[in-house]
């Protein structure tokens, strides 16, 4: 949710911009800007749609610079112009600014501001802020001018309700920048001659492995190669320098055509990647590294709560179904944004686990220090290295996917189930799970890559089936026990990258409502692979089609259907039962990309959507 990049160094600062702004994108892509600081005057330059369009226009105009910020946007106040975009322009040109985050106070600070003699030429509340860090630059002439911009971004900030994740430069000052964090994710590159400043490390790795993750109330000053940490207060700051593994080219699109797909097909990857080391020696139970919580304490624990949003909530949902089948400790799953503000009743032995893909969902994240506060042990599940939900946890356990860059979730969903599974067998060898079930999950588990990557062999043969849908306007997923979640994450992968309406319900509630959805003209996809429950599924099916409603089916090998009943099937192998819904899921995706596609959408960056949604 909006891309930030500055940078100060002794190159010239708009290819160096541009190129991490393009590694931000799936943060926001309905307008673009990029701001230097050129023969002693702020340049803007801004378009509004994807960054190529950005990119084209400094092609036509190049600006010469060292110093520079952009910024990538997820419009959250006023709508997809060229005035709205970032970076903004202090009336007296004095200051820019590019922002991420919601300032809530912004009304009463225009209307100061206005009456103090700026004006404003977007409805953003960034611009109000950039107003007001003028103002205080004016306030500050007597201070001296190597601190009085820093100082006139810490006055303001003071005054400042709200989130913020932003970088700014001032038109008197050719070797400085300043950027703060309140809530919205800011990073620093620290290279050997130039620094840097990013929402992401995505942006800044090309550049440099060492960094700094910021923490809510820092401010950073940068003047030429040094840089000074401190709290808005002032007091110092000692930075610690991270130095990040990341490959850049795994966040290349390589031969294939979208980021999904090729996300999808690193799925066998991923998942080897989440299992890592993860084994005992002994083959029947799982040992992590990071959770910071012993076996003792964890035998303790008669509850877990867990926490999140989106994708990652139906991976939760699916993580209750395996942890309360094979560790047999009662889940609750809540959507993070419900959780902050509701005062659930917990009790001291509650474990409270919080699941992100980023690392940096701002709903995700108050959750956690909603429980935090109140004193839980909190645990985190991300693929986010470092991310501010990373080090605010007390443990966790890290997904190891990969860069996961298509805005619908793919790799991250199933390596997110993969370690909810095999957390699942450690804490059901804490407790009553023996000895040779634990060594029969394991194998279990072991089996997954290899057979996803039969599965994901069979995309083209889902795209035939694709191109039947492509014209439907509502879709039915429906499965049973831990088909159900792997059913609303099938729903909401169609949605979000078709704009078809789909929903996703376990399939017997059908008849409970559902059922009168269904025609010629609204599919359903069942999710059959549990012998169990197979023939009251079979039994659902058949109610469809008495309603000459059509039936894509995903099953087991072994879960057969009478002759004629679906209009189309994707068969995925046989597994241990704990291996079922990362199987499932990956049909379920492709018929989703296929049919996105068919339909000429945009699936990597789906209208409306972004990647990381850190404002609330
Ligand atoms: C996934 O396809 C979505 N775009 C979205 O629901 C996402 O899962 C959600 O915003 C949570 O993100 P996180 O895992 O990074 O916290």
């Amino acid at each position: 949710m909006c891309g930030i990049v500055g940078h100060l160094g002794n190159q010239n600062a708009a290819g160096i911009l541009l190129e991490g702004l393009k590694r931000l994108e799936y943060r926001g892509y309905d307008s673009s800007g990029l701001a230097v600081l050129q023969d002693g005057s702020l340049a803007v330059t801004k378009r509004v749609g994807r960054v190529k369009e950005l990119i084209g226009a400094i092609k036509q105009a190049p600006v010469e610079s060292t110093i520079g910020i952009c910024h990538t946007r997820w419009a959250t106040h006023g709508e997809v112009t060229e005035e709205n975009a970032h970076p903004h322009l202090s009336s007296d040109g004095k200051i820019t600014l590019v922002h991420n985050g919601v300032i809530e106070n912004y009304n009463t600070l225009r209307s100061f501001l206005t009456s103090k003699g700026f004006s404003f030429s977007s409805e953003t509340d960034t611009e109000v802020l950039c107003n007001l860090i003028a103002y205080h630059y004016a306030k500050e002439a007597e201070t001296a001018e190597g601190s009085r911009f820093a100082t006139s971004v810490r006055k303001a900030l003071l005054h400042v309700e709200g989130t913020y994740g932003l970088a700014a430069l001032c038109a008197n000052c050719p070797d400085e920048m300043v950027g703060a964090r309140h809530g919205s994710p800011l990073i620093q590159g620290v290279g050997r001659e130039e620094i840097l400043l990013a929402s992401d490390v995505a942006a800044l790795v090309s550049r440099t492995p060492d960094v700094v993750y910021m923490n809510d109330g820092e401010l950073v000053h940068i003047v030429g190669n040094q840089f000074s940490l401190t709290t808005l207060d002032s007091e110092d700051i000692k930075p610690v320098i991270n130095t990040v593994d990341w490959d850049v080219s795994e966040g290349e699109l390589g031969d294939f055509e979208h980021y999904m797909l090729k996300e999808i097909f690193e799925q066998p990857t991923a998942l080897e990647n989440a299992m890592r080391g993860r084994f005992s020696q002994d083959g029947s139970t799982a040992k992590f590294g990071g959770l910071n919580i012993t076996p003792q304490d964890l035998r303790q624990i008669d509850r877990i709560l867990l926490c999140a949003c989106g994708t990652a909530w139906h991976a939760c949902l699916t993580m209750e179904f395996l942890i309360e089948k094979y560790a047999r400790i009662p889940v609750e799953v809540e959507y993070a944004s419900e959780f902050r503000y509701r005062n659930a009743p917990l009790d001291k032995n509650t474990l409270v686990m919080v699941v992100s893909q980023s690392g940096e969902t701002i709903d995700t994240l108050a959750a956690l220090r909603e429980s935090k506060r109140k004193g839980y042990t909190t645990l985190a599940i991300t693929n986010g290295v470092g991310s501010t939900i990373a080090r605010e946890s007390d443990g966790g356990i890290y997904q190891h996917a990969g860069p996961e860059v298509g805005v619908a979730s793919t790799k991250a969903f199933t390596s997110q189930l993969m370690i909810g599974s095999i957390l699942a067998l450690y804490l059901g060898r804490l407790r009553d799970m023996s000895f040779n079930d634990g060594v029969e999950m394991v194998e279990g588990l072991k089996q997954i890559p290899s057979l996803v990557e039969k599965i994901v062999q069979l995309s083209e043969d889902i795209h035939r089936i694709a191109k039947k849908y492509v014209h439907k306007q509502d879709f039915l997923f429906l499965g049973r026990q831990s088909m159900f979640p792997i059913a609303l994450e099938g729903a909401l992968k169609l949605k979000e990258i078709s704009y078809i309406h789909a929903e996703g319900y376990p399939a017997a509630e059908m008849k409970h409502g559902p059922i009168a959805l269904i025609s010629e003209d609204c599919p359903s996809l069942f999710i059959a692979t549990e012998p169990d429950t197979l023939s009251k599924v079979v039994s659902n099916m058949q109610e469809v089609k008495a309603r000459k409603g059509q039936l894509i089916v995903v099953r087991s090998e072994s879960c057969t259907m009478p002759e004629g009943l679906a209009d189309d099937e994707m068969v995925i192998p046989d597994c241990h039962p704990v291996a079922a819904p990362i199987l499932a899921s990956i049909p379920v995706q492709l018929l989703s990309y296929h049919i996105a596609v068919e339909r000429g959408c945009d699936v990597d960056k789906p209208r409306n959507l972004a990647k990381s949604e850190t404002v609330e």
